[in-house]
Formats: structure tokens, C-alpha cells, sequence
């Protein structure tokens, strides 16, 4: 039988935080959390969109439980803030959610000078996940759900030219490197924890290809309109909901067959339908490049992981 949210157990007494949770996958990832009675923080970088989201989640689930917390990844400032304002009201961490992205825009640099794909995609949520660990430990078994893109197949990428200052950027390349770093994180954090002993497990998922924002998001970026119009008609024909490309997340931080480095995306083609366990690209296994990019990862953030 494929997972369905019917298969969500009850979460009461979890605490669960979504990136990018007024939106997209984020969002309909909140909802379902909030259904299921998890306390959910919302990271978001505008207050105003997340009032809003919490206001529609609240029309459907008058008691859902949720929590607002400023969080712009692209800014290591505020992320460190976040982290500090999280573990000011929680001691644990259950269910964390590194969901929020960007793809296909120009290039880009973030307040730390990173390229943007790379800097809010992976580096935002590395240094995210590395200042909140204490509180993952301190929850029974806690999971770090890393949501990924079948586009981590185009990254094939060393990890050596972050800023592409010796090669030209291709606005698709860099968003599969981000998110070929999505998985490699989850490949090296998991070998951390088990070195320590650690319950905490991660996971990779992919929504195959859903209809929200992240389409039309680099188009509106270049006041490309012709370009918004045709994703946006595309989008209608062959894209899956928003709703359904939430499942691989939602399997993957409450399945109860779900364990350390599984990669969770569509069933068919990989593109829609019920979230099962699939292989990811080859080089996502690939330990000495995650171990490589955990190592530029610390220097880039300036952080140094305890584990
Ligand atoms: N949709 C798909 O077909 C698809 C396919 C493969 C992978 N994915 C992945 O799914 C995840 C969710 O994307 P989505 O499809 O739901 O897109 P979306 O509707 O555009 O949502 C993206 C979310 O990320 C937030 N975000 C972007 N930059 C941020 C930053 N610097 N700091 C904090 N939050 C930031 C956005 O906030 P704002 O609303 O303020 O911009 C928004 O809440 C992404 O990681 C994406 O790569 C999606």
C-alpha cells in the first residue's frame, strides 16, 4: 500500500520547523504537520507572508499550533538569530524541514558573498541544522528531512568554484550543485551521527515536479512575462499539486519504515504520485565529496559542527 497522510501517526508534544513554510511545498508541509497536532515554528523571511499563512492554515485548523520565527538563509547573521531565538523557547527539536529554496535565477551572491543557489540552498540549512543540533539531540528521535531536486543529477560539480569565477554560470547547473549538496549533507551528517551513536537520523526527498512559485520565481527576477506564462500553462498540464509534493516530506519525517539516507521522491517517473523509497544519483554516495563539501561548508559559515 503507498504512504498517504492517513499514515500520519499523531504528534502531539513534537516540535517541528519547516524552511520556507509560507509557500509551496513548505506550506502544505506546515499544514499537514499542524493537522497531525505537531508545534510547528514557521521560518520565513517575510512576517507578512507568514501571518497571512498561519491566518488560511487557522480557517481550516482553528487549534493548529504554529509559531513564527524571522529566517533569512541567505544571511548567516540571521540564521545565527534564528537559532539563538529557537533555542530560547524549545529544548528539542523533532522533526526539522530544511524545505525553502530558490532555482533557476541570475546569478546571484548572498550577504556572505556565497553564490545564491548554493548559499541559501545548502549553506543557509548547513548552518541552520549545525547551530540547532544540541536541541535535535535532545529529541528521542529526531529526524533532519533535506528536500532535494531530481536536478541534483546535473550537479555534478567538485565543489571548487563556488563563486564561478573560472567558469560561466548556467543557472540550471548551479541549482542541481545546490541541491546535489542537499543530499551530500544528508550523506555526511548521518555518517557523523552514527559515529556518535546518535538516534538523529536524515533523509533526502524530492518532490518530483509540483506546481508552486520556484517555476516562475528566476522569470519574474528578469521581468521575463512570456516566460511566467508558458511555466505557469506548462505548469497546469504535467505538474502534480503542491499538496502531493509535499508527500515525499511528509513520508520521510513520519514514516514509520523510514531510516537513515533514504532517498523518498515520486513514484511515477519520478515526477508525481505516492512518495516511495528510490536511488538517487550516483554521486550523491559519494562520501569523499560530502566529506569535502561538510569541510568548505564549516569554512564558509565560519561554524565548526560539534559532531
Ligand atoms: N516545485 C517543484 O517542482 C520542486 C522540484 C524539486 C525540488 N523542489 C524543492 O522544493 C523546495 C520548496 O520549493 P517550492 O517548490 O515549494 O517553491 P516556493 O513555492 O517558491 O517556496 C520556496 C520557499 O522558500 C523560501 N525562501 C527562498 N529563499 C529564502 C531565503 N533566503 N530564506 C528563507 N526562505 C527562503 C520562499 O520564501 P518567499 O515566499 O519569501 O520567497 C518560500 O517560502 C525547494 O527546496 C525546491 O528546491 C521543488
Amino acid at each position: 500500500m503507498a504512504w498517504s497522510v492517513e499514515n500520519m501517526p499523531d504528534l502531539g508534544g513534537k516540535v517541528a520547523l519547516v524552511t520556507g513554510a509560507n509557500s509551496g511545498l513548505g506550506y502544505q508541509t506546515t499544514y499537514q504537520l499542524a493537522k497531525n497536532h505537531a508545534h510547528v515554528v514557521m521560518a520565513c523571511r517575510t512576517k507578512s507572508k507568514a501571518d497571512q499563512a498561519i491566518a488560511q492554515i487557522k480557517q481550516s485548523i482553528p487549534d493548529a499550533d504554529l509559531s513564527f520565527i524571522p529566517l533569512d538563509l541567505a544571511d548567516l547573521a540571521s540564521v545565527k538569530a534564528f537559532a539563538e531565538e529557537f533555542k530560547s523557547s524549545f529544548d528539542k527539536l523533532d522533526i526539522l524541514v530544511n524545505n525553502a529554496g530558490i532555482g533557476s535565477i541570475p546569478f546571484l551572491t548572498t550577504k556572505d558573498g556565497i553564490e545564491m543557489n548554493f548559499g541559501t540552498n545548502h549553506i543557509g540549512h548547513f548552518a541552520l541544522t549545525i547551530q540547532l543540533f544540541d536541541c535535535l539531540i535532545n529529541a528521542p528521535n529526531a529526524r533532519v528531512v533535506n528536500v532535494s531536486s531530481e536536478f541534483n543529477r546535473l550537479g555534478n560539480d567538485q565543489f571548487d568554484d563556488i563563486n564561478y569565477e573560472k567558469s560561466s554560470y548556467n543557472k540550471w547547473k548551479a541549482y542541481g550543485r545546490s541541491k546535489l549538496a542537499n543530499a551530500l549533507f544528508t550523506l555526511e551528517l548521518n555518517r557523523r551521527l552514527q559515529l556518535k551513536g546518535s538516534k538523529t537520523i536524515a533523509i533526502t526527498c524530492h518532490p518530483g515536479y509540483s506546481s508552486t512559485n520556484l517555476q516562475t520565481r528566476g522569470y519574474e527576477m528578469e521581468n521575463a512575462n512570456l516566460m511566467i506564462s508558458l511555466t505557469n500553462a506548462f505548469n497546469s498540464l504535467v505538474a502534480q499539486s503542491d499538496v502531493d509534493g509535499a508527500l515525499p516530506s511528509l513520508y520521510a519525517a513520519t514514516g514509520n519504515d523510514i531510516s537513515a539516507g533514504d532517498y523518498i521522491g515520486p513514484r511515477i517517473f519520478r515526477w508525481r504520485g505516492k512518495p516511495v523509497k528510490q536511488k538517487a544519483c550516483k554521486a550523491a554516495y559519494n562520501t569523499a565529496l560530502a566529506q569535502k563539501l561538510w569541510n568548505l561548508s564549516e569554512k564558509l559559515t565560519g561554524l565548526k559542527s560539534s559532531i
